[in-house]
């Protein structure tokens, strides 16, 4: 399966789920590709920035012919996550054409929920020429117990695509993590990393359902 991460927002969180989803599918024992779109770099950085080799596979690849080039890569992987630059552009559609699931993370504001839409129309347009691709919103930064919180799920629903049930919550153990670490190589049974692997778990459970 590929899932694309994609948000015309900047700094809604694709890189961070991205290098999570990556992470918590590759601990389930599956070979992961994660593709780096977003000429900016952020997953190659992360990956550069460990010591250690990551537990999945990181390359860059910031082609226009992703749709085309991705399914001869994604044959020796089980699951390939591609992270995606916040402009409209050439790039950002490639990578939803090549998707068979598209996450777009929102975070708990009326500008972000605003702001989907416009990568809802990129959806639309890519659907138009391959009618199967499936996409979700994930609420991203989710501040617990707030009204916020809450609201923007109802917000969401607007829209005429699912949000899933785990949320990602604003926590600073993410914020760390960009310095090349996954949430659940700090602690493997911090909230965080319960809440990864919860969405990860879900994201496979949906995608067996035939109709979503
Ligand atoms: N759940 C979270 N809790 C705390 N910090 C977060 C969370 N998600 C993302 N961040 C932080 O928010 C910032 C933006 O996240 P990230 O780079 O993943 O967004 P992005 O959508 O990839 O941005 P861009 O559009 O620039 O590519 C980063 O500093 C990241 O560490
Ligand atoms: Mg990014």
């Amino acid at each position: 399966m590929i899932i694309t991460l994609s948000s015309l927002k900047g700094g809604s969180g694709k890189s961070t789920l991205a290098i999570h989803l990556a992470h918590a599918i590759a601990l389930s024992k599956r070979r992961v590709l994660l593709v780096d779109a977003d000429p900016q770099g952020s997953a190659q950085g992360w990956s550069a920035a460990r010591e250690e080799k990551p537990p999945f596979t990181v390359i860059g690849m910031a082609r226009n012919t992703l749709h085309r080039d991705l399914p001869d890569i994604a044959k020796d992987y089980d699951h390939v996550v591609i992270d995606t630059p916040p402009r409209v552009s050439a790039l950002a559609r490639t990578a939803i054409l090549a998707a068979d699931l598209v996450l777009i993370p929102v975070q708990p504001s009326s500008y972000d929920v605003w702001a989907a839409s416009e990568t809802v129309i990129l959806i639309d347009e890519a659907q138009g020429f391959k009618p199967d691709i499936k996409a979700a919103f994930i609420i991203n930064r989710r501040i617990p117990n707030t009204v916020i919180g809450r609201d923007v799920e109802e917000a969401l629903s607007e829209y005429d695509l699912p949000t899933l049930p785990q949320a990602i919550a604003q926590r600073v153990a993410f914020s760390e993590s960009s310095s090349g670490h996954t949430v659940m190589e700090m602690s493997a049974t911090s909230s965080a990393s319960k809440e990864v692997l919860k969405f990860a778990k879900d994201i496979l459970k949906l995608m067996e359902v035939k109709k979503w």
